[in-house]
């Protein structure tokens, strides 16, 4: 980089760490396998976490398929900027900020086809030109893998408080999650959790549930590997009907779905949820106590440090 390069991305740190700085808990969403229900999972704790009062804005940092803000009902909302530098994130209600590039294109269905640097740049834009004010959460939504984007993210983000991994119970997602796990060891990002969707599929007639995908497989890895499970969330018909019309789907009661995600979110909230590296104080929290770590592994390092 020649040197003009690298002066202007240091200044771009420094905005980063500025905006960022009024921000609470920066919590990134991944998983190693597509379509598991990474976007689900941070829609649903984002609307989750404004009902219990939280202030959160939600970056997608998918760019090859923003599904935010349709799953927020804000499709059609535009980017927009008073000082012609700075972004204002869509507000689709009270308590809740997005940024996607979904608002920047002008035809949805136009293939974005961007490179690693591209990538990168956007990415890193959305960090420090975007006014997100002061937030309790920023919950960072992003494409399946270990690629450009997560790294992006862990590298320009020091203060990240962890991630959350999103898998199905099946053996082939499973084999991912682990990729995801280690890739947030490897980085020195805390892990927070695993989250394991599409739990068991509840059969809209009789109620009973059936494994689908298989059940157990996510806790099982969390076992194995020594991190915290965060919980299973079940397989439901609505939710995806929800999402595609833009209606928050955890206010609404009788869905053990959307009750597995509040008891998830109202989890993070207390400061229950562990997280084993890197950002300590996100379990110093008062309400964070040994005996209330419900769903963390018995093998988890956290469960025996730290949690006083
Ligand atoms: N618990 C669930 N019950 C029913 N449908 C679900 C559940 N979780 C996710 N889905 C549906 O599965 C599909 C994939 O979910 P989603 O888009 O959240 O996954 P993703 O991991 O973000 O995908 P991608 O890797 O493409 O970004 C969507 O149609 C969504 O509505
Ligand atoms: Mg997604």
């Amino acid at each position: 980089m020649a040197e003009k390069e690298i002066d202007e991305y240091a200044e771009q740190d420094k905005r980063i760490r500025e905006r960022l700085d009024k921000i609470g808990r920066k919590i990134m969403i991944m998983s190693g396998k597509g379509g598991v229900g990474k976007t689900t999972v941070t829609v649903n704790l984002a609307n989750a976490l404004v009902d219990m009062g939280c202030t959160v804005g939600v970056l997608d940092t998918d760019l090859h398929g923003p599904n935010v803000a349709v799953m927020f009902g804000c499709k059609d909302a535009e980017l927009t900027s008073e000082d012609g530098h700075t972004f204002i994130p869509v507000s689709p209600r009270k308590g809740l900020k997005v940024m996607s590039l979904a608002f920047a294109l002008e035809d949805p269905d136009a293939p974005v086809i961007w490179r690693g640097s591209l990538k990168n740049s956007a990415i890193r834009q959305f960090l420090s030109d975007v006014d997100w004010g002061e937030l309790d959460y920023l919950l960072i939504d992003t494409p399946p893998g270990t690629g450009d984007e997560q790294l992006t993210i862990c590298q320009s983000i020091p203060e990240l408080t962890g991630s959350i991994i999103v898998t199905t119970p099946q053996e082939v997602a499973v084999l991912d999650a682990r990729r995801s796990v280690n890739f947030s060891r490897k980085l020195g990002v805390a892990i927070i959790g695993v989250i394991e969707n599409m739990s068991g599929l509840i059969c809209p007639h009789c109620k009973e549930e059936i494994p689908i995908f298989g059940k157990g497989g996510g806790k099982k890895m969390c076992q194995d590997m020594h991190v915290p499970f965060l919980g299973s969330i079940p397989m439901e018909m609505g939710l995806p009907e929800a999402e595609d019309e833009g209606k928050e789907w955890v206010d609404q009661v009788g869905h053990p779905s959307a009750d597995a995600l509040k008891a998830i979110a109202n989890e993070i909230n207390n400061g229950t949820a562990c997280s084993t590296s890197r950002d300590t104080s996100f379990m110093g929290t008062p309400s964070c106590k040994p005996s209330a770590c419900a769903s963390c592994t018995a093998n988890c390092p956290s469960r025996n440090k730290g949690h006083e």
